[in-house]
């Protein structure tokens, strides 16, 4: 039984742990030339990726996630007792039933409450954006949110337009809560879009209840990612300029005052065409998709485990997330650094 902490009181959540794992096995874009008709160089050219992390066998979303998370609860100086709910954002779930967490809880020893968030690569905003919620009503001390994804089990290795974007690994933040005051830590503003119209651009078709998987489906490569390329890139910058100014309208700041931007990592040509619109240079902006591709909802926790650990990121730090994926899904997200 969880022991919550009084509900009147106004709190906000707080990231005081981080964690990242990705596994061992690495593809480098000379190893994709010698698999479909591709080059490095085109790739580092149209992307910024120069390798990206595989899942071996035995590994799935929810083993690398576990790994994640036990780096992540130490980093906060918890146990997973502490841990009061449990968030997996991943659109790799380990199987269609159960949900991903169910598999991290039992390997954590955690009894709490968990579920999944599928919203692709904004899947680590939205369930940010939900624990954070779950603990302002509920009283919760400390939860986990996870983003975590093994999306090459779900690409076509025949297919270059996705088999060199995609990578993959997990990473996880511990949030606590925190008295709110008016220039403390915590999250203070998002938002939040979806534009289902815009869901054939990028999707899984079969394997679900839409289209359920048959040897047909399976002979017909259904059972993996398609997408089409330029539709999501000029949604995904309009996506991320729109729902950065109102992010930023929402927590009465501007541009000048955010000192980390930290996008989702699809693209670097995306990330520097948005950073530039919205005026944000790269030096403020953390990137690190040139070793890890495109990880979707592990992403964004993933380049700011590194960049925390590596200490780029200070207390009293304004830290702007933004992601955007299939759906097609957006979320941005201030959190004011510190505990
Ligand atoms: N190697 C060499 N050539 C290639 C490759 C490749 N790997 N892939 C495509 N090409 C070719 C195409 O066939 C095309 O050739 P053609 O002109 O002879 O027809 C040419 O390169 C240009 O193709 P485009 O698709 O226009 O390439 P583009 O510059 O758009 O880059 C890319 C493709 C990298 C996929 C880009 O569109 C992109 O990053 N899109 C966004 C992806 C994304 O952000 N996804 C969202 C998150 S994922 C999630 O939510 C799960």
């Amino acid at each position: 039984m969880v022991d919550l902490l009084p509900p009147q009181l106004p709190t906000r959540a707080t990231i005081t742990g981080l964690g990242h794992f990705v596994p061992d096995t690495v593809l480098t874009n000379q190893d994709l030339e010698a698999i479909v008709d591709t080059s490095d160089a085109w790739i580092v050219e149209r992307t910024g990726i120069r390798e990206r992390h595989v899942a071996g066998p035995g590994e799935a979303a929810g083993t690398l996630a576990v790994e994640a998370a036990t780096r992540a609860i130490k980093d906060a100086g918890l146990t997973p007792s502490d841990i009061d709910a449990l968030v997996v954002a991943t659109c790799s779930s380990d199987q269609p039933i159960p949900h991903t967490g169910a598999f991290v809880s039992d390997a954590l020893g955690l009894y709490c409450g968990s579920f999944d968030i599928n919203a692709a690569c904004t899947g680590f905003v939205v369930g940010l954006i939900n624990a954070a919620g779950m603990m302002a009503i509920g009283g919760m001390r400390h939860t986990l949110v996870i983003g975590s994804e093994a999306l090459t089990r779900f690409t076509d290795p025949t297919d270059r337009g996705t088999c060199v974007i995609f990578g993959d690994g997990a990473a996880a933040a511990v949030l606590s809560s925190v008295p709110a005051t008016e220039d403390g830590p915590g999250l203070i503003a998002f938002d939040l879009g979806c534009d289902g119209a815009a869901a054939k651009y990028l999707e899984v078709p079969a394997g679900g209840s839409r289209l359920p998987a048959s040897a047909a489906t399976v002979a017909a490569g259904d059972h993996y990612l398609k997408m089409a390329g330029q539709e999501v890139f000029k949604r995904a910058v309009r996506a991320i300029d729109q729902s950065v100014r109102i992010t930023l309208e929402r927590a009465a700041m501007t541009v000048d005052d955010i000192d980390w931007f930290v996008p989702h990592q699809a693209n670097i040509r995306i990330i520097e065409t948005a950073a530039n619109r919205l005026g944000i240079p790269m030096e403020r902006t953390l990137v690190n998709i040139e070793s890890y591709g495109n990880t979707s909802g592990a992403s964004i926790p993933l380049v700011l485990s590194e960049a925390a650990a590596a200490g780029r990121i200070q207390a009293g730090d304004r830290v702007l997330m933004s992601g955007f994926g299939a759906g097609m899904t957006w979320g941005s997200a201030i959190v004011r650094w510190g505990i």
